[in-house]
């Protein structure tokens, strides 16, 4: 089984994916920080962000061992990570990589932006998970306090609607929702009560037949 889980940044599609990924014994990838990883090793080698030839380089030759995962998480990498996803030719040098592990025999859950309409458009399960852009503000908000971050809320909002907006315009691969999405929205649901509603999702996929 395929299960694509799209959606906003700090909508709790992270979340998701890592506890469906465990309920379901499926091998997981987090393809935000592939993206994240380019950006990053970029900036250290003082590659421009709107570089695509040196980019996609970076991109195709990437090893995620070598990147803390502190380094991945920060504001900034997130930006940067935004700036370099708009690029086709980093989208495509980053392409085969999440399609050999979505087709895996196995079976797959991979989360981003285009899982459900790029990668895997075959996938079984592809779920949508969005919240209204205060609600995600204030939970990106709250983990940046956590790292010791300071940052005040509405610049959080701020930023996530210039992600939103760079993230849904571009026209390489756009976070678009596919036509057979699941959308669950968290606004107002605890982390449980949204992780109930991707079983139910999944559930429902399995009961027609298909098998984990
Ligand atoms: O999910 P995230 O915040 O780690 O993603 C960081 C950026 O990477 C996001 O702003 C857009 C980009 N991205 C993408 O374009 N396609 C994906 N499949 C995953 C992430």
């Amino acid at each position: 089984m395929i299960i694509a889980i799209d959606g906003t940044t700090a909508s709790g599609k992270g979340t998701i994916a890592k506890r469906l990924a465990a309920r379901y014994g499926l091998p997981h990838m987090d393809t935000g920080r592939l993206y994240r990883a380019t950006a990053v090793a970029a900036i250290k080698q003082g590659v421009a962000l709107d570089d695509a030839a040196r980019l996609a380089t970076i991109a195709a030759r990437l090893d995620l061992t070598h990147f803390d995962e502190a380094e991945l998480r920060t504001g900034e990498a997130g930006k940067a990570a935004s700036k370099v996803a708009v690029i086709p030719e980093v989208r495509q040098a980053l392409f085969d990589l999440q399609r050999a592990f979505a087709i895996q025999a196995s079976g797959a859950l991979l989360d981003g932006r285009d899982i459900g309409t790029v990668i895997a458009p075959d996938a079984d399960v592809k779920l949508w998970v969005d919240a209204n852009v205060e609600q995600r503000g204030y939970r990106r908000w709250r983990e940046y306090l956590g790292y010791g971050q300071a940052i005040t809320l509405e610049e959080v909002v701020k930023q996530l609607r210039i992600r939103d907006e760079r993230d849904q315009s571009r026209k390489d691969a756009p976070a678009t929702i596919a036509t057979d999405a699941v959308l669950i929205d968290t606004t107002d649901l605890t982390i449980d009560a949204a992780v109930e509603k991707a079983i139910a999702a999944v559930e429902a996929v399995l009961a027609r037949g298909k098998t984990v």
